[in-house]
């Protein structure tokens, strides 16, 4: 008989652990192809913004080398950002578990002419196919909450980062005021899934990520997931009245 220990949340419903993996990869299977206009459509650009704000955060230095690591990297958003903000020597790994969001990223640097600097690798966040400490920075944007085993997604970001390195998740919060967060959860809960549908054929998927975000731990206590990893000076900022909220974490 499984345990309750043994399941987790794929969306609203419970799902035995092993299978949350599975149906993760199905949904952005079937957007991959549409995942970045619909990012800007559901977000109304501003997933822009906040990923902006993230590598803003991370500042790779321009004339140092920095080896940077992007996990459930999916088509490159954050890597590029990255690259750009970092020097000639800065490098960057993108990792993802789904192949066709890899696809989308490997065709995207290729056009920007950045494929020697950004390389793209198939991989789990709960067990990357990295060694330990070769990494200075670690972002995983709108990411661990698709991981079944968010923990194991923490030890290994911590495992493959170097001593003073950082870790920096963005990933959706919790709006403070009610009103707003009337608003938001009326718009997620109406226009994304209508929009998914229309945009990639597929409101499910869409569902999914909706009650996903629900699903997250609130920031003080994903903030304290992050501390019990091994990272110091734990802490989070909110972005845009909570909807998004940006976690960070040094490996010392
Ligand atoms: C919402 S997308 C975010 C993509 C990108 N970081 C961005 O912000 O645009 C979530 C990504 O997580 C990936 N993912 C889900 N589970 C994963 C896992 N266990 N390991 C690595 N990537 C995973 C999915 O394939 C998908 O590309």
């Amino acid at each position: 008989m499984s345990t309750a220990a043994a399941h987790t949340h794929f969306g609203e419903r419970t799902v035995p652990l092993d299978e949350k993996q599975g149906l993760v990869d199905d949904v952005f299977h079937k957007v991959a192809d549409r995942y970045d206009l619909m990012n800007d459509l559901m977000s109304f650009g501003l997933h822009r913004v906040w990923k902006d704000i993230l590598v803003a955060k991370l500042r790779p230095p321009r004339h140092r080398p920095f080896r940077h690591l992007d996990v459930a990297g999916g088509t490159g958003d954050v890597a590029f950002r990255v690259a750009a903000a970092g020097g000639e020597a800065t490098r960057a790994t993108v990792v993802d578990v789904n192949p066709d969001m890899l696809r989308v990223g490997a065709a995207r640097a290729q056009k920007r002419r950045e494929g020697a600097r950004i390389r793209f690798l198939e991989g789990n966040a709960e067990a990357l196919p990295l060694p330990d400490a070769a990494f200075d920075g670690y972002t995983i944007a709108f990411g661990i909450r698709n991981v079944p085993r968010m923990e194991r997604a923490l030890a290994e970001a911590y495992r493959v980062l170097k001593r003073g390195g950082r870790f920096l998740c963005l990933e959706f919060s919790r709006v403070d005021v009610p009103i707003v967060d009337a608003i938001v959860a009326a718009y997620c809960d109406a226009a994304i899934p209508a929009l998914g549908k229309a945009v990639t054929g597929d409101g499910p998927a869409y569902r999914y990520l909706v009650e996903s975000i629900r699903k997250f731990p609130p920031p003080d206590r994903f903030a304290d997931m992050v501390r019990e990893a091994g990272f110091s000076r734990a802490e989070f900022t909110r972005l845009t009245g909570g909807v998004v909220a940006i976690h960070s974490g040094w490996k010392l």
